[in-house]
């Protein structure tokens, strides 16, 4: 006998599963909503910001410096743009911006100057202590930000979970400007900011071509797109959705739960229902329920959901030729299993699970990875509407982020949504991985800020 009552276990599930008419009402609101972000007519949770970039040729050429920034990864790469969609990496030094019981640059109490002084450093690396040639630095900067050219941004708001202090409603590449001053170095001039599906984007379009959206999937969630329409006296540009903000949504009572708990309650709907950051407790969360303890969040994270969706210890409970029962029980049972989706979940919840709860937990895991691949799909659907003829050109989607790469199920769901909801049309689309785009992005963006 297991310890999770099935019944209760399906009725959650159901809980995170959205049918077609949902997600089809969702892309019709995501795209009323671009409409109403790019007129600026009232409020619109999606902001359509400019980021002052159209799309690259394909023949950059030349070394820049890129600052990525965004996740708890800083980097910092020395490229070489070889023109032709080519690209060669010189140099790569990264670092994590918290470490647990050492510093962290990233939490309430942090600083920005803090902050950018260890980004500095990091620069400092990169160019192997060089004070006399002359880099120009393209900076991914992965926060909502306003522009007015392509030289600096200004914070908004911090997302992800993000809190230092003092960097808000500042324009960042004057931070990392009085940074490197600080240091001493005067030879590494900033010359653009982009959020970082803007990079991918470039990054794509300057590899492959026929790519007009880019998309971030991973602790964070986002999408931008090339507005061919310009503004009176612009030329067309990248427009940031900041979709991860988007607050059309079917939400549940385990996001209003997440929502009214997180950092910035009312902030970032959608992104708290699909990205990295946030599928863990949602698990966790929905799992407590059905052990009894409500309110609680068992401490997942989406590598866990991962590893217990990519386990296959219910396809050997359902394929009794292949099971050998009492191994696999032992198994289930001992935290050091080789079943990892077991090990995972009793260390987790500090309780005993039976191979048939490590299933039921297994499918709903898949139910959140599913419903959150499905909402990604139809916000992409959204913006493919909102292009209006452009829908039907064969096309790239680029997506880059540890979600897209790596979690079972959301490749396949993305691409049958947007089967769903376009009909034909959506076999002209594909998505593609754009692996490592926030760095070279942030090169070309450089050198197209130096033309
Ligand atoms: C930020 C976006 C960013 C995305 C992916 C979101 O939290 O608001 O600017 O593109 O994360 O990194």
């Amino acid at each position: 006998m297991g310890i999770i009552d099935p019944t209760a276990c399906y009725s959650l599930i159901e809980e995170f599963t959205l049918g077609r008419d949902v997600l089809a009402e969702m892309a019709e609101s995501f795209r009323d909503e671009m409409t109403r972000g790019l007129s600026h007519s009232g409020r619109a949770s999606l902001r359509m910001l400019k980021s002052y970039i159209g799309l690259p040729t394909g023949n950059e050429t030349g070394e820049y410096l890129a600052l990525d920034f965004g996740g708890t990864n800083l980097r910092v790469l020395r490229i070489l743009l070889e023109g032709q969609g080519k690209y060669k990496i010189l140099k790569k030094v990264a670092r994590p911006l918290r470490v647990e019981g050492e510093y962290n640059y990233i939490g309430a109490g942090s600083e920005a100057e803090t902050l950018f002084d260890f980004i500095a450093v990091l620069v400092d690396e990169a160019i192997e202590g060089n004070r006399t040639d002359r880099f120009f630095l393209g900076h991914t900067f992965s926060f909502p930000s306003s522009q007015t050219s392509l030289r600096d941004a200004t914070l908004i708001s911090w997302t992800k979970e993000f809190a230092t202090g003092g960097v808000e409603g500042r324009a960042v590449n004057e931070l990392l400007r009085l940074a490197l001053e600080h240091r001493g170095i005067k030879n590494v001039l900033p010359v653009a900011v982009i959020n970082d599906t803007v990079a991918v984007l470039l990054s794509a379009a300057y590899r492959h071509g026929d790519t007009f959206i880019g998309s971030i999937y991973a602790t964070g969630h986002n999408t931008c797109y090339f507005e061919p329409e310009a503004e009176a006296g612009e030329a067309p540009m990248i427009r940031n959705l900041e979709s991860g903000n988007f607050d059309i949504v079917p939400q549940n009572r385990f996001d209003m739960w997440l929502d009214a708990h997180s950092e910035k309650p009312g902030e970032q709907l959608l992104e708290k229902m699909v990205a990295g950051r946030y599928m863990g407790e949602l698990f966790g969360l929905a799992l407590a329920e059905l052990l009894g303890e409500k309110g609680k969040v068992y401490p997942f994270t989406s590598v866990d959901i991962s590893e217990i969706i990519r386990d296959e210890t219910d396809d050997l409970l359902r394929d009794g030729k292949n099971l050998n029962t009492k191994m696999t029980q032992a198994c289930v049972r001992q935290p050091q299993s080789h079943f990892k989706s077991a090990a995972i979940i009793s260390n987790k919840t500090q309780k005993e699970f039976a191979l048939e709860d490590v299933a039921m937990a297994r499918e709903l895991a898949a139910a959140i990875v599913v419903r959150s691949a499905r909402l990604v799909g139809a916000s992409f659907s959204g913006i493919l509407g909102h292009m209006g003829k452009n829908k039907e050109t064969r096309q790239h989607i680029a997506v880059d982020g540890s979600v897209y790469e790596k979690m079972p199920l959301v490749k396949e769901h993305i691409q049958a949504t947007l089967r769903e909801l376009l009909g034909a049309a959506g076999d002209n689309i594909d998505t593609l991985l754009e692996n490592g785009g926030s760095g070279l992005g942030a090169a070309i963006a450089a050198a197209m800020a130096e033309k």
